[in-house]
């Protein structure tokens, strides 16, 4: 497991940041405001979480009995083969699908407890969410649907940090673009933006690289690690990719609905070892 106060930082193997750059303290901004969980506590945790869809003869355990912690201001990434459960356990983590049984914790808070609107505004207040499909709102530009979380929820945007996201995420000379007039790594970048720009505790990745061709895919993976690094942001992120696992902290494997085991500070090679194994 990961050390307490373990720091983010990841470096390429030739000792530099991964994205060239030596870090600045004056761009370091603690998106908690000093407030939550200081990092190496878990923002999210499972406990004894199960989740059965179906009944009789097409019951399916997508979930056994899992136990799992989401560190703060790491990247933590969920890998295993097809079926194994990866998007169930995150819809649930965020509260986007209910469990059978056991406990779900964000920020301390059983989420099984809170009524739809509290869950709802949980949702759109401390948790930022980016799909394979982008799922950005067609008839809205790029800008509406960056602020549109914010909006939904009444908040008025904070200007600096808006400016901030979208010079970092290369959006600048897009903003009044239609989604179907921008490429799917731009579209995946307002996705990324539309998820930061509220400052969320946790962000929820299912897939963020599935339909991007693999220039476009490391882009937008070193946007997640850079919001990690130097923006202390917690980051839960579903791939099938082991080059994509190689960006997060830790990996955690499933496999028919179980955590069948963790790799630390993985490499692109151990992360593909360990699936083979665990395919066969
Ligand atoms: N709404 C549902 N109703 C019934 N069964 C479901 C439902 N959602 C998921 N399942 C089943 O639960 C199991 C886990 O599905 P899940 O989508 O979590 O897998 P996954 O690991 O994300 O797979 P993939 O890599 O293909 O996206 C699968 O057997 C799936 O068929
Ligand atoms: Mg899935």
């Amino acid at each position: 497991m990961l050390r307490q106060g373990d720091k983010a930082t990841i470096k390429t193997r030739d000792g530099k940041t991964r994205d060239g750059k030596p870090h600045s303290d004056s761009s370091r901004i603690d998106l908690r405001d000093g407030e939550g969980p200081a990092p190496g506590d878990a923002v999210a945790t499972a406990r004894g979480v199960s989740k059965i869809y179906g009944e009789g003869e097409t019951e399916v355990r997508a979930l056994d009995d899992i136990d799992v912690d989401f560190q703060a201001g790491k990247l933590t990434a969920i890998m295993g083969p097809s079926g194994s459960g990866k998007s169930t356990l995150l819809h649930c983590m965020a509260g986007l699908d209910s469990v059978t049984t056991g406990e779900v914790r964000i920020g301390g808070e059983l989420i099984s407890e809170l009524t739809d609107k509290r869950l709802t505004l949980l949702r759109r207040q401390r948790m930022g969410f980016i799909f394979q499909a982008f799922n950005l709102v067609p008839t809205l530009s790029a800008e509406e649907n960056i602020l549109l979380p914010l909006l939904l929820g009444g908040r008025k945007p904070d200007e600096q940090w808006e400016a901030q996201v979208i010079e970092s995420l290369g959006l600048g000379d897009r903003l009044h673009h239609l989604p179907d007039e921008l490429s799917g790594g731009q579209q995946q970048r307002v996705a990324v933006a539309r998820a930061l720009v509220t400052k969320p505790e946790i962000i929820f990745a299912d897939e963020p690289t599935g339909n991007l061709d693999s220039t476009a895919g490391q882009e937008v993976l070193g946007f997640l690690r850079r919001a990690v690094d130097e923006w202390q942001q917690t980051v839960v992120m579903v791939t099938h990719d082991p080059g994509a696992a190689s960006y997060a902290d830790l990996v955690i494997f499933l496999r028919d609905g179980k955590v069948t085991g963790h790799l630390l500070d993985p490499t692109a090679e151990a992360v593909f070892d360990r699936i083979k194994a665990l395919e066969v």
